[in-house]
């Protein structure tokens, strides 16, 4: 019997949702704009952002001066702690993420309480190439899984993705369609599990031995 995987509609959950290319006519951006579709089809709620709205200074520490945060990464914070969840279509650059994706993620950890910390994220990636940009997303998963995010398991990776698109933003191949909703609606239910079951045990602590002092206490 197929495994019942739609969303049941049992609570409401909103997803942040951006493309991390900067670029018009993105293949990220199509990516993103179909994960948008497919999670309102399945009763969630978006907030679409341009990627264009988080990007920063090249991060230096010594512009931390009087708590300042650059404008991208403040509104990439307020956007991810107003959703529960949030997801990324990133392409890859030499096998791992853009630049600039890193830098803001850099800002962003800087402000307390740290925002990354207990969210839920989904990683996808599309790109010409075979793979479909999917070493970038192991590397992305690195910082978030460093912060405390809750980076689902399953990625999706968009191969030939030039080729991928339908005119009307779907893609051609329905058996990778079927995956692609599959792999959203798995996510959804569990942000949904998360968010209305708060017996779900949510805080994540990199223990790495070290004693425990307030330099190197990582829950912030
Ligand atoms: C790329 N591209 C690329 N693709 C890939 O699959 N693996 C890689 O390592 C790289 N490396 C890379 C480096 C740089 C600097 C650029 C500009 C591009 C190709 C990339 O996947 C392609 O340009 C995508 O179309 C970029 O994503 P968007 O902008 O279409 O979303």
């Amino acid at each position: 019997m197929e495994k019942q995987l739609k969303n049941t509609g049992r609570g409401q959950t909103s997803f942040l949702v951006f493309s991390a290319s900067l670029r018009k006519g993105s293949l990220n951006t199509k990516l993103a704009k179909l994960a948008v579709k497919v999670i309102e089809k399945n009763g969630g709620t978006v907030d679409f952002a341009d990627m264009a709205e988080f990007d920063c200074p090249t991060f230096n520490q010594d512009l931390e001066i009087d708590n300042y945060h650059p404008d991208g990464a403040e509104a990439l914070r307020k956007k991810i702690l107003a959703n529960d969840a949030f997801i990324i279509s990133s392409p890859e650059y030499n096998g791992s993420m853009p630049g600039y994706l890193k830098n803001v993620i850099d800002w962003t950890s800087r402000f307390r309480p740290q925002p990354f910390h207990q969210h839920h994220a989904l990683l996808m990636s599309a790109s010409p190439s075979m793979a479909g940009g999917n070493r970038g997303l192991w590397a992305l998963r690195v910082p978030f899984e460093h912060l405390g995010t809750r980076v689902y398991p399953d990625m999706f990776s968009l191969a030939t993705a030039h080729e991928a698109f339908k005119e009307d933003g779907t893609l051609k191949n329905e058996t990778l369609a079927k995956r692609f909703e599959d792999n959203l609606i798995a996510f959804m239910n569990l942000v949904e599990a998360s968010k209305h079951y708060p017996c779900i045990k949510k805080a994540w602590v990199e223990f790495l031995g070290e004693k425990p002092a307030k330099e190197t206490e990582r829950v912030e």
